[in-house]
């Protein structure tokens, strides 16, 4: 009922609708109505109430709730699933236990804070309340557990066109999975797999956009390094916009890679690279090299051209540009 007022106080937007309107479309009482709009209220939503005129939705809150995302959005069944959380450790944890108990392909958790959030070779990822956008998607690939990283290559390639279209801003792929905006990194990508040697049960793929953070927000170890998309354009940035563009990029990049396999997705990543054709130091966990990078093969592993001249396969690991 409160997600049926809330729709019909938007058609009406910015005229009010009386609650005699609200009464009879809905078939309510107007106690119920004073009720949900306390609710409708107290989640952040600002309601004029004038006493002949009725009711007007006169400011939309900036979180990312369910039946924002859903308005509007253009998937088909990614996202169609939405499980919010206010603050948890980390919403790949969550999607991993939504998961085990048999949540549907294409459900999303979304979480304004994350207490614990993950990153990838064991680090840290800073998640502040409102700031950014948190998510992670819940994937069944029908392909075999060594295919799955292209799902990865996939995300960055998908956010990566979603928001260079929602913000115009020129956001670059660092291999593996990185978003990079003048060399910092605005988002990253933790994926996570539950799989046998022929099957995969379940992948989260996890999604960290820094979206609204100021550099000062970003903790010391960060600050030099990462950077929001309002630090790189100036602008504030609608979180609700974009993380429906991302879902629908992803959709729409996920069902070509079913389609047609991994080349279309391994082309547009190459095309979105700032890591490929320059010199680079990677870090692997035991191991450093340098050297030019060179290509990236189709099973999205940089191979890089030694001084030495030999070609060195790198299967994970952190560029350096
Ligand atoms: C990295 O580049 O190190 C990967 C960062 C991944 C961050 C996202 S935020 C949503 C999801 N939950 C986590 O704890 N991590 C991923």
């Amino acid at each position: 009922m409160k997600d049926a007022i809330l729709r019909l106080l938007k058609e009406r937007r910015p005229e009010p609708v009386s609650g005699e309107d609200i009464c009879k479309s809905l078939n309510v009482t107007r106690t119920a109505i004073w009720k949900h709009m306390q609710v409708l209220r107290e989640s952040g939503y600002e309601i004029e109430a004038r006493p002949r005129a009725g009711y007007t939705l006169t400011g939309i809150p900036d979180r990312l709730y369910p039946e924002e995302i859903l308005d509007g959005l253009s998937t088909r069944f990614l996202g169609r699933k939405i499980y919010y959380c206010d603050s948890v450790s980390t919403t790949n944890e969550t999607a991993k236990e939504l998961a085990r108990q048999g949540a549907a392909e294409g459900a999303v958790v979304v979480a304004e804070e994350q207490t614990g959030g993950k990153g990838r070779l064991g680090r840290r990822w800073f998640a502040p309340k409102y700031k950014g956008i948190w998510f992670s998607l819940i994937l069944c690939p029908p392909v075999l557990p060594p295919e799955a990283n292209q799902v990865t290559m996939l995300a960055a390639v998908a956010v990566a066109a979603a928001i260079r279209k929602e913000t115009g801003i020129a956001v670059g792929i660092k291999w593996p999975n990185d978003l990079l905006v003048s060399g910092r990194k605005i988002c990253g990508i933790l994926t996570e797999l539950s799989a046998e040697m022929e099957r995969i049960n379940y992948m989260v793929v996890g999604i960290g956009i820094n979206v609204n953070q100021e550099q000062t927000d970003f903790p010391e170890e960060f600050r030099e390094s990462a950077a929001s998309l309002r630090t790189a354009s100036g602008i504030k940035i609608n979180r609700v916009k974009l993380i429906r563009a991302a879902l629908a990029e992803f959709e729409q990049w996920y069902e070509i890679w079913l389609e047609r396999g991994f080349t279309p997705v391994l082309a547009s990543w190459k095309e979105m690279s700032v890591s490929l054709h320059c010199q680079v130091r990677i870090h692997a966990p035991n191991k450093s090299w340098e050297g030019w990078a060179e290509d990236i093969d189709s099973d999205g592993a940089l191979l890089l051209r030694l001084p030495g001249g030999e070609l060195q396969r790198v299967i994970s690991g952190e560029v350096s540009l």
